[in-house]
Protein backbone atom coordinates (compact mmCIF):
# COMPACT_ATOMS: atom_id res chain seq x y z
CA UNK A 1 0.00 0.00 0.00
CA UNK A 2 1.25 3.36 -0.58
CA UNK A 3 2.06 5.58 1.85
CA UNK A 4 0.67 8.48 3.16
CA UNK A 5 3.61 10.66 3.43
CA UNK A 6 5.02 8.83 0.09
CA UNK A 7 6.30 11.70 -1.62
CA UNK A 8 9.91 12.66 -0.55
CA UNK A 9 10.89 9.06 -0.36
CA UNK A 10 8.99 6.42 -2.02
CA UNK A 11 7.46 5.17 0.93
CA UNK A 12 9.29 1.52 1.10
CA UNK A 13 9.72 0.61 4.80
CA UNK A 14 10.48 -2.91 5.75
CA UNK A 15 7.74 -4.95 6.64
CA UNK A 16 9.52 -5.18 10.06
CA UNK A 17 9.48 -1.09 10.35
CA UNK A 18 6.29 -0.87 9.56
CA UNK A 19 5.17 -3.30 12.26
CA UNK A 20 7.67 -1.79 14.70
CA UNK A 21 6.24 2.21 14.17
CA UNK A 22 2.87 1.46 13.70
CA UNK A 23 -0.01 2.04 16.37
CA UNK A 24 -3.18 1.42 14.89
CA UNK A 25 -3.67 -1.95 16.59
CA UNK A 26 -3.80 0.87 20.05
CA UNK A 27 -4.93 3.33 19.10
CA UNK A 28 -8.07 2.14 16.85
CA UNK A 29 -9.85 2.22 20.43
CA UNK A 30 -9.84 6.34 20.00
CA UNK A 31 -11.83 6.00 16.73
CA UNK A 32 -14.85 7.85 17.56
CA UNK A 33 -12.66 10.90 19.22
CA UNK A 34 -10.76 10.96 16.12
CA UNK A 35 -13.55 10.89 13.87
CA UNK A 36 -15.74 13.23 16.25
CA UNK A 37 -12.39 15.42 15.97
CA UNK A 38 -12.46 15.56 12.14
CA UNK A 39 -16.27 16.40 11.96
CA UNK A 40 -15.48 19.75 14.15
CA UNK A 41 -11.83 19.94 12.11
CA UNK A 42 -13.98 19.84 8.83
CA UNK A 43 -17.03 22.42 9.94
CA UNK A 44 -14.45 24.63 11.00
CA UNK A 45 -12.56 24.48 7.30
CA UNK A 46 -15.84 25.32 5.99
CA UNK A 47 -17.22 28.07 7.85
CA UNK A 48 -13.88 29.61 7.06
CA UNK A 49 -14.30 29.00 3.44
CA UNK A 50 -11.08 27.28 3.55
CA UNK A 51 -12.67 24.35 1.40
CA UNK A 52 -15.87 25.11 0.23
CA UNK A 53 -19.14 24.40 2.67
CA UNK A 54 -20.86 22.07 0.38
CA UNK A 55 -17.09 20.03 1.02
CA UNK A 56 -17.73 20.30 4.66
CA UNK A 57 -20.83 18.47 4.21
CA UNK A 58 -19.67 15.88 2.36
CA UNK A 59 -16.95 15.41 4.74
CA UNK A 60 -18.78 15.31 7.82
CA UNK A 61 -21.15 12.81 6.26
CA UNK A 62 -18.77 10.89 4.64
CA UNK A 63 -17.23 10.44 8.51
CA UNK A 64 -20.49 9.98 10.29
CA UNK A 65 -20.60 6.92 7.78
CA UNK A 66 -17.45 5.72 8.75
CA UNK A 67 -18.52 5.74 12.22
CA UNK A 68 -21.66 4.14 11.83
CA UNK A 69 -20.18 1.14 9.67
CA UNK A 70 -17.41 1.13 13.03
CA UNK A 71 -19.80 1.03 15.44
CA UNK A 72 -22.05 -1.79 13.54
CA UNK A 73 -19.11 -4.02 12.91
CA UNK A 74 -19.75 -3.34 9.02
CA UNK A 75 -16.01 -1.72 8.57
CA UNK A 76 -13.11 -3.46 10.11
CA UNK A 77 -10.07 -1.48 11.24
CA UNK A 78 -7.12 -2.34 8.34
CA UNK A 79 -3.96 -3.26 10.55
CA UNK A 80 -1.89 -2.88 8.02
CA UNK A 81 -2.59 1.35 8.09
CA UNK A 82 -0.01 3.07 10.43
CA UNK A 83 -2.67 4.43 12.72
CA UNK A 84 -6.12 5.44 13.71
CA UNK A 85 -5.94 8.81 12.13
CA UNK A 86 -4.28 7.47 8.49
CA UNK A 87 -6.90 4.57 8.35
CA UNK A 88 -10.01 7.11 8.76
CA UNK A 89 -8.81 9.61 6.33
CA UNK A 90 -7.90 6.94 4.14
CA UNK A 91 -10.98 5.57 4.27
CA UNK A 92 -12.64 8.77 4.01
CA UNK A 93 -10.74 9.48 0.48
CA UNK A 94 -11.94 5.94 -0.69
CA UNK A 95 -15.28 6.68 0.04
CA UNK A 96 -15.40 10.23 -1.71
CA UNK A 97 -12.53 10.53 -3.88
CA UNK A 98 -10.74 13.96 -4.08
CA UNK A 99 -12.81 15.57 -1.23
CA UNK A 100 -11.68 13.51 1.27
CA UNK A 101 -7.70 14.04 0.88
CA UNK A 102 -9.12 17.76 1.67
CA UNK A 103 -9.63 16.60 5.47
CA UNK A 104 -6.57 17.02 6.70
CA UNK A 105 -5.74 20.91 5.54
CA UNK A 106 -4.58 23.11 8.46
CA UNK A 107 -3.69 20.11 10.40
CA UNK A 108 -1.01 17.36 11.75
CA UNK A 109 -1.39 14.12 12.71
CA UNK A 110 0.20 15.75 15.73
CA UNK A 111 -2.67 18.07 17.14
CA UNK A 112 -4.97 15.27 15.92
CA UNK A 113 -3.57 12.62 17.89
CA UNK A 114 -3.00 15.14 20.91
CA UNK A 115 -6.51 15.98 20.48
CA UNK A 116 -8.01 12.10 20.21
CA UNK A 117 -6.04 11.65 23.61
CA UNK A 118 -7.64 14.29 25.22
CA UNK A 119 -11.30 13.52 24.06
CA UNK A 120 -10.76 9.52 25.29
CA UNK A 121 -9.30 10.68 28.22
CA UNK A 122 -11.96 13.38 29.51
CA UNK A 123 -14.48 10.32 28.51
CA UNK A 124 -12.81 7.71 30.32
CA UNK A 125 -11.73 9.92 33.34
CA UNK A 126 -16.04 10.74 33.78
CA UNK A 127 -16.39 7.09 33.71
CA UNK A 128 -13.93 6.04 36.87
CA UNK A 129 -15.20 8.54 38.53
CA UNK A 130 -18.36 7.36 38.49
CA UNK A 131 -17.47 3.81 39.31
CA UNK A 132 -15.44 5.39 42.51
CA UNK A 133 -18.82 6.82 43.27
CA UNK A 134 -20.50 3.67 43.17
CA UNK A 135 -17.31 2.36 45.97
CA UNK A 136 -18.23 4.89 47.85
CA UNK A 137 -21.54 4.11 47.94
CA UNK A 138 -20.84 0.56 48.31
CA UNK A 139 -18.83 1.71 51.18
CA UNK A 140 -21.40 3.98 52.99
CA UNK A 141 -24.07 1.60 52.80
CA UNK A 142 -22.24 -1.32 54.51
CA UNK A 143 -21.87 1.69 57.24
CA UNK A 144 -25.10 1.67 57.33
CA UNK A 145 -25.77 -1.42 57.67
CA UNK A 146 -23.73 -2.40 60.89
CA UNK A 147 -24.04 0.93 61.75
CA UNK A 148 -23.33 -0.66 65.73
CA UNK A 149 -20.52 -3.20 65.00
CA UNK A 150 -17.70 -2.85 67.11
CA UNK A 151 -14.10 -3.93 65.99
CA UNK A 152 -10.84 -3.68 67.41
CA UNK A 153 -8.87 -0.04 66.17
CA UNK A 154 -5.07 -1.31 65.03
CA UNK A 155 -1.25 0.81 64.90
CA UNK A 156 1.03 -1.36 64.06
CA UNK A 157 -1.99 -4.02 63.18
CA UNK A 158 -1.97 -4.57 66.82
CA UNK A 159 -5.26 -4.01 68.76
CA UNK A 160 -5.26 -0.36 69.46
CA UNK A 161 -8.83 0.90 70.29
CA UNK A 162 -12.43 0.03 70.26
CA UNK A 163 -13.87 1.87 67.26
CA UNK A 164 -17.18 0.73 65.28
CA UNK A 165 -16.72 -0.52 62.44
CA UNK A 166 -18.61 1.92 60.25
CA UNK A 167 -15.87 4.04 61.26
CA UNK A 168 -12.88 2.58 60.17
CA UNK A 169 -14.16 1.95 56.74
CA UNK A 170 -15.72 5.14 55.96
CA UNK A 171 -11.84 6.14 56.19
CA UNK A 172 -11.31 4.75 52.69
CA UNK A 173 -14.77 6.64 51.48
CA UNK A 174 -12.88 9.60 52.54
CA UNK A 175 -9.69 8.77 50.62
CA UNK A 176 -12.24 7.73 47.54
CA UNK A 177 -13.64 11.08 47.99
CA UNK A 178 -10.33 12.62 47.39
CA UNK A 179 -9.19 10.57 44.48
CA UNK A 180 -12.43 11.71 43.09
CA UNK A 181 -11.88 15.60 43.79
CA UNK A 182 -8.40 14.92 41.79
CA UNK A 183 -9.69 12.83 39.02
CA UNK A 184 -11.85 16.03 38.63
CA UNK A 185 -9.22 18.59 39.06
CA UNK A 186 -7.50 16.45 36.15
CA UNK A 187 -10.16 16.59 34.14
CA UNK A 188 -10.63 20.47 34.27
CA UNK A 189 -6.49 20.72 33.21
CA UNK A 190 -6.74 18.39 30.58
CA UNK A 191 -10.00 20.12 28.73
CA UNK A 192 -8.21 22.64 26.38
CA UNK A 193 -7.97 22.02 22.78
CA UNK A 194 -4.85 21.61 20.77
CA UNK A 195 -5.89 21.36 17.58
CA UNK A 196 -5.02 23.59 15.49
CA UNK A 197 -1.86 23.62 16.57
CA UNK A 198 -0.86 21.87 13.55
CA UNK A 199 2.49 20.38 13.02
CA UNK A 200 4.06 22.94 15.55
CA UNK A 201 3.90 25.88 14.68
CA UNK A 202 0.47 26.87 13.73
CA UNK A 203 -0.75 27.19 10.17
CA UNK A 204 -0.98 29.66 7.40
CA UNK A 205 -4.90 29.36 7.42
CA UNK A 206 -7.23 31.59 8.64
CA UNK A 207 -8.76 28.81 10.86
CA UNK A 208 -10.53 29.48 14.09
CA UNK A 209 -9.56 27.11 16.90
CA UNK A 210 -12.34 28.56 19.34
CA UNK A 211 -14.54 27.80 16.70
CA UNK A 212 -13.25 23.68 17.11
CA UNK A 213 -12.66 23.63 20.36
CA UNK A 214 -16.16 25.06 21.52
CA UNK A 215 -17.30 22.08 18.91
CA UNK A 216 -15.94 19.54 20.82
CA UNK A 217 -16.84 21.26 24.22
CA UNK A 218 -13.34 22.28 25.09
CA UNK A 219 -13.86 25.02 28.51
CA UNK A 220 -10.39 26.62 26.22
CA UNK A 221 -7.41 26.29 23.62
CA UNK A 222 -3.39 25.46 24.33
CA UNK A 223 -2.65 29.14 24.01
CA UNK A 224 1.17 28.22 22.69
CA UNK A 225 0.96 25.66 19.93
CA UNK A 226 4.80 23.95 20.62
CA UNK A 227 3.34 23.18 24.09
CA UNK A 228 -0.34 21.78 22.54
CA UNK A 229 0.79 19.12 20.09
CA UNK A 230 4.28 17.91 22.95
CA UNK A 231 1.98 18.60 26.43
CA UNK A 232 1.32 14.46 27.81
CA UNK A 233 0.90 16.27 31.38
CA UNK A 234 -3.09 15.44 31.40
CA UNK A 235 -2.11 11.81 30.66
CA UNK A 236 0.69 11.62 34.02
CA UNK A 237 -1.83 13.64 35.80
CA UNK A 238 -4.73 11.20 35.22
CA UNK A 239 -2.92 8.33 35.75
CA UNK A 240 -1.33 9.66 39.02
CA UNK A 241 -4.71 10.23 40.42
CA UNK A 242 -5.41 6.78 39.15
CA UNK A 243 -2.28 5.28 40.99
CA UNK A 244 -3.37 7.11 43.80
CA UNK A 245 -6.82 5.35 43.83
CA UNK A 246 -5.62 1.95 43.31
CA UNK A 247 -3.07 2.52 46.55
CA UNK A 248 -6.29 3.10 48.32
CA UNK A 249 -8.26 0.14 46.51
CA UNK A 250 -5.14 -2.01 47.24
CA UNK A 251 -4.95 -1.10 51.21
CA UNK A 252 -8.44 -2.14 51.85
CA UNK A 253 -8.35 -5.20 49.86
CA UNK A 254 -5.34 -6.12 52.27
CA UNK A 255 -7.89 -5.46 55.24
CA UNK A 256 -10.83 -7.72 52.92
CA UNK A 257 -7.81 -10.99 52.82
CA UNK A 258 -7.12 -10.01 56.30
CA UNK A 259 -10.77 -9.89 57.80
CA UNK A 260 -11.50 -12.95 55.28
CA UNK A 261 -8.72 -15.35 57.01
CA UNK A 262 -9.94 -17.90 59.10
CA UNK A 263 -7.14 -15.67 61.85
CA UNK A 264 -9.72 -12.92 61.24
CA UNK A 265 -13.12 -14.16 60.76
CA UNK A 266 -14.26 -10.41 60.60
CA UNK A 267 -16.02 -11.33 57.44
CA UNK A 268 -17.27 -13.18 54.66
CA UNK A 269 -17.41 -12.10 50.58
CA UNK A 270 -20.07 -14.01 48.72
CA UNK A 271 -19.41 -16.67 46.71
CA UNK A 272 -19.77 -14.76 43.58
CA UNK A 273 -16.84 -13.01 44.94
CA UNK A 274 -14.37 -15.83 45.66
CA UNK A 275 -12.63 -18.89 44.82
CA UNK A 276 -12.16 -22.39 45.78
CA UNK A 277 -8.51 -24.34 45.46
CA UNK A 278 -8.22 -27.19 42.98
CA UNK A 279 -6.40 -28.99 45.54
CA UNK A 280 -7.65 -27.61 49.35
CA UNK A 281 -11.45 -28.47 49.88
CA UNK A 282 -12.00 -26.21 52.53
CA UNK A 283 -10.52 -22.73 50.65
CA UNK A 284 -12.37 -19.91 49.99
CA UNK A 285 -10.00 -17.78 48.66
CA UNK A 286 -10.38 -13.56 47.97
CA UNK A 287 -8.89 -13.55 44.78
CA UNK A 288 -10.38 -10.32 44.25
CA UNK A 289 -9.07 -8.40 46.51
CA UNK A 290 -5.68 -9.79 45.77
CA UNK A 291 -5.90 -8.62 42.30
CA UNK A 292 -6.46 -4.99 43.13
CA UNK A 293 -3.41 -5.96 45.72
CA UNK A 294 -1.80 -6.67 42.48
CA UNK A 295 -3.00 -4.83 39.69
CA UNK A 296 -1.73 -1.53 41.87
CA UNK A 297 1.83 -2.29 41.15
CA UNK A 298 1.05 -2.53 37.34
CA UNK A 299 -0.51 0.77 37.29
CA UNK A 300 2.17 2.39 39.29
CA UNK A 301 4.51 0.73 36.21
CA UNK A 302 2.27 2.94 33.66
CA UNK A 303 3.08 5.61 35.25
CA UNK A 304 6.13 5.54 35.61
CA UNK A 305 6.51 4.28 31.90
CA UNK A 306 5.10 7.57 30.82
CA UNK A 307 6.81 9.88 33.36
CA UNK A 308 10.23 8.11 31.79
CA UNK A 309 9.45 8.08 27.96
CA UNK A 310 9.04 11.85 28.74
CA UNK A 311 11.55 13.16 30.80
CA UNK A 312 14.28 13.58 27.94
CA UNK A 313 12.22 14.71 25.12
CA UNK A 314 13.24 18.21 23.51
CA UNK A 315 10.01 20.44 21.64
CA UNK A 316 8.12 19.45 19.82
CA UNK A 317 6.66 15.73 18.90
CA UNK A 318 8.62 13.05 19.02
CA UNK A 319 7.75 9.29 18.34
CA UNK A 320 8.81 8.28 21.68
CA UNK A 321 4.99 10.28 22.39
CA UNK A 322 3.44 7.34 21.07
CA UNK A 323 4.55 5.45 23.61
CA UNK A 324 1.83 7.30 25.88
CA UNK A 325 -0.87 5.05 24.76
CA UNK A 326 -0.34 1.63 25.22
CA UNK A 327 0.61 2.63 29.56
CA UNK A 328 -2.40 5.23 29.81
CA UNK A 329 -5.08 2.88 28.47
CA UNK A 330 -3.82 0.19 30.44
CA UNK A 331 -3.82 2.07 33.76
CA UNK A 332 -7.67 2.93 32.71
CA UNK A 333 -8.83 -0.48 31.59
CA UNK A 334 -7.08 -1.99 35.28
CA UNK A 335 -8.54 0.51 37.04
CA UNK A 336 -12.08 0.39 35.43
CA UNK A 337 -12.50 -2.99 35.81
CA UNK A 338 -11.19 -2.67 39.30
CA UNK A 339 -13.41 -0.91 40.25
CA UNK A 340 -16.24 -2.60 38.71
CA UNK A 341 -14.92 -5.83 40.85
CA UNK A 342 -14.52 -3.67 44.01
CA UNK A 343 -18.09 -2.08 44.49
CA UNK A 344 -20.38 -5.89 44.42
CA UNK A 345 -17.70 -7.51 46.69
CA UNK A 346 -18.17 -5.19 48.86
CA UNK A 347 -21.73 -4.84 48.73
CA UNK A 348 -22.14 -8.66 49.38
CA UNK A 349 -19.89 -8.94 52.04
CA UNK A 350 -21.11 -10.11 55.19
CA UNK A 351 -19.89 -8.71 57.98
CA UNK A 352 -19.59 -11.01 61.17
CA UNK A 353 -20.27 -8.63 64.11
CA UNK A 354 -19.92 -10.74 67.04
CA UNK A 355 -16.43 -12.07 66.33
CA UNK A 356 -15.27 -8.52 65.42
CA UNK A 357 -16.52 -7.45 69.02
CA UNK A 358 -14.74 -10.83 70.42
CA UNK A 359 -11.80 -9.56 68.81
CA UNK A 360 -12.17 -6.11 70.86
CA UNK A 361 -12.73 -7.92 73.94
CA UNK A 362 -9.50 -9.61 74.41
CA UNK A 363 -6.67 -7.44 73.53
CA UNK A 364 -6.70 -5.02 76.43
CA UNK A 365 -8.16 -2.38 74.32
CA UNK A 366 -9.92 -0.53 76.76
CA UNK A 367 -6.59 0.13 78.39
CA UNK A 368 -6.74 4.13 77.75
CA UNK A 369 -10.47 4.26 78.84
CA UNK A 370 -9.21 2.34 82.31
CA UNK A 371 -6.61 5.22 82.65
CA UNK A 372 -8.91 7.73 81.33
CA UNK A 373 -11.49 6.70 84.60
CA UNK A 374 -8.63 7.24 86.90
CA UNK A 375 -7.75 10.91 85.63
CA UNK A 376 -11.12 11.84 86.01
CA UNK A 377 -11.25 10.95 89.28
CA UNK A 378 -8.03 13.10 89.57
CA UNK A 379 -4.93 11.18 89.26
CA UNK A 380 -2.31 13.11 86.91
CA UNK A 381 -2.87 10.93 83.14
CA UNK A 382 0.97 9.65 83.33
CA UNK A 383 0.44 7.90 87.04
CA UNK A 384 -2.91 6.84 85.00
CA UNK A 385 -1.35 5.09 82.35
CA UNK A 386 0.98 3.23 84.93
CA UNK A 387 -1.97 1.84 86.80
CA UNK A 388 -3.23 0.73 83.78
CA UNK A 389 -0.38 -1.13 82.58
CA UNK A 390 0.17 -2.72 85.64
CA UNK A 391 -3.34 -3.84 85.62
CA UNK A 392 -3.44 -4.96 82.11
CA UNK A 393 0.15 -7.07 83.53
CA UNK A 394 -1.48 -8.88 85.78
CA UNK A 395 -4.71 -9.62 83.83
CA UNK A 396 -1.81 -11.25 81.17
CA UNK A 397 -0.86 -13.42 84.22
CA UNK A 398 -3.35 -14.47 85.57
CA UNK A 399 -5.02 -15.07 82.37
CA UNK A 400 -8.21 -12.89 82.43
CA UNK A 401 -9.36 -9.69 81.19
CA UNK A 402 -10.12 -6.12 82.91
CA UNK A 403 -13.85 -6.79 82.51
CA UNK A 404 -13.56 -10.25 84.89
CA UNK A 405 -11.06 -8.83 87.26
CA UNK A 406 -12.47 -8.25 90.49
CA UNK A 407 -12.97 -4.65 92.17
CA UNK A 408 -10.46 -5.74 95.33
CA UNK A 409 -7.51 -6.63 92.55
CA UNK A 410 -8.06 -2.82 91.46
CA UNK A 411 -8.52 -1.36 94.72
CA UNK A 412 -4.91 -2.89 95.69
CA UNK A 413 -3.78 -0.65 92.25
CA UNK A 414 -5.41 2.60 93.43
CA UNK A 415 -8.19 3.65 95.85
CA UNK A 416 -9.67 5.40 93.11
CA UNK A 417 -11.36 2.55 91.90
CA UNK A 418 -14.81 1.94 92.62
CA UNK A 419 -17.56 -0.29 90.85
CA UNK A 420 -18.41 2.10 88.30
CA UNK A 421 -15.39 1.29 86.56
CA UNK A 422 -16.66 -1.45 84.64
CA UNK A 423 -19.03 0.60 83.28
CA UNK A 424 -16.29 3.02 82.18
CA UNK A 425 -14.35 0.31 80.53
CA UNK A 426 -17.24 -1.21 78.78
CA UNK A 427 -16.78 -1.41 75.02
CA UNK A 428 -20.07 0.77 74.18
CA UNK A 429 -18.56 3.45 76.75
CA UNK A 430 -15.30 3.43 74.98
CA UNK A 431 -16.99 3.73 71.64
CA UNK A 432 -19.76 6.78 72.64
CA UNK A 433 -17.69 8.38 74.62
CA UNK A 434 -15.21 9.33 72.15
CA UNK A 435 -17.21 11.65 70.63
CA UNK A 436 -14.93 14.70 69.54
CA UNK A 437 -15.50 15.61 66.32
CA UNK A 438 -14.03 12.98 63.48
CA UNK A 439 -14.29 10.10 66.29
CA UNK A 440 -15.44 7.08 66.83
CA UNK A 441 -18.78 7.81 68.74
CA UNK A 442 -21.86 6.87 66.84
CA UNK A 443 -22.78 10.41 66.53
CA UNK A 444 -19.55 11.19 65.20
CA UNK A 445 -20.14 8.37 62.80
CA UNK A 446 -23.42 9.44 61.68
CA UNK A 447 -22.23 12.62 60.96
CA UNK A 448 -19.39 11.50 58.77
CA UNK A 449 -22.10 9.01 56.68
CA UNK A 450 -24.41 12.07 56.24
CA UNK A 451 -21.05 14.54 55.21
CA UNK A 452 -19.95 11.83 52.54
CA UNK A 453 -23.73 11.14 51.21
CA UNK A 454 -23.77 14.91 50.79
CA UNK A 455 -20.49 14.98 48.71
CA UNK A 456 -21.79 12.55 46.56
CA UNK A 457 -25.12 14.16 46.07
N1 LIG B 1 0.56 7.38 15.92
C1 LIG B 1 1.16 8.61 16.28
C2 LIG B 1 1.17 8.78 17.80
O1 LIG B 1 0.47 8.08 18.42
C3 LIG B 1 0.40 9.75 15.68
C4 LIG B 1 1.20 10.99 15.48
C5 LIG B 1 2.20 10.76 14.43
N2 LIG B 1 2.91 11.97 14.13
C6 LIG B 1 4.07 11.96 13.45
N3 LIG B 1 4.64 13.08 13.24
N4 LIG B 1 4.60 10.83 13.02
O2 LIG B 1 1.89 9.56 18.34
Amino acid sequence: MEKMWAGRTAGETSAIADDFNSSIRFDCRMYRQDIRGSMAHAAMLGAKNIITPKEADELIAGLEGILDDLDSGALAFDMSCEDIHMFVERELTERLGDVGKKLHTARSRNDQVALDMRLYMRDELTEIAELTEEVIRAIVDKAEEYSDAIMPGYTHLQRAQPILFAHHILAYAMMLLRDLGRLNDAKKRLNVSPIGCCALAGTTYDTDRRMEASALGFDDIALNSIDGVSDRDFCVEAMSAIALLMTHLSRFSEEIILWTSWEFRFAELSDAFTTGSSIMPQKKNSDMAELVRGKTGRVYGDLIALLTALKGLPLAYNKDMQEDKECTFDAVDTVKMCLKVFAPMLATMKVNAANMRRAAQAGFINATDLADYLVRKGMPFRSAYKVSGGLVAKCIQEHTVLEELPLEEYKKESELFEADLYEAIDLETCVKKRCSEGGTSPESVAKQIEWVKAQLA
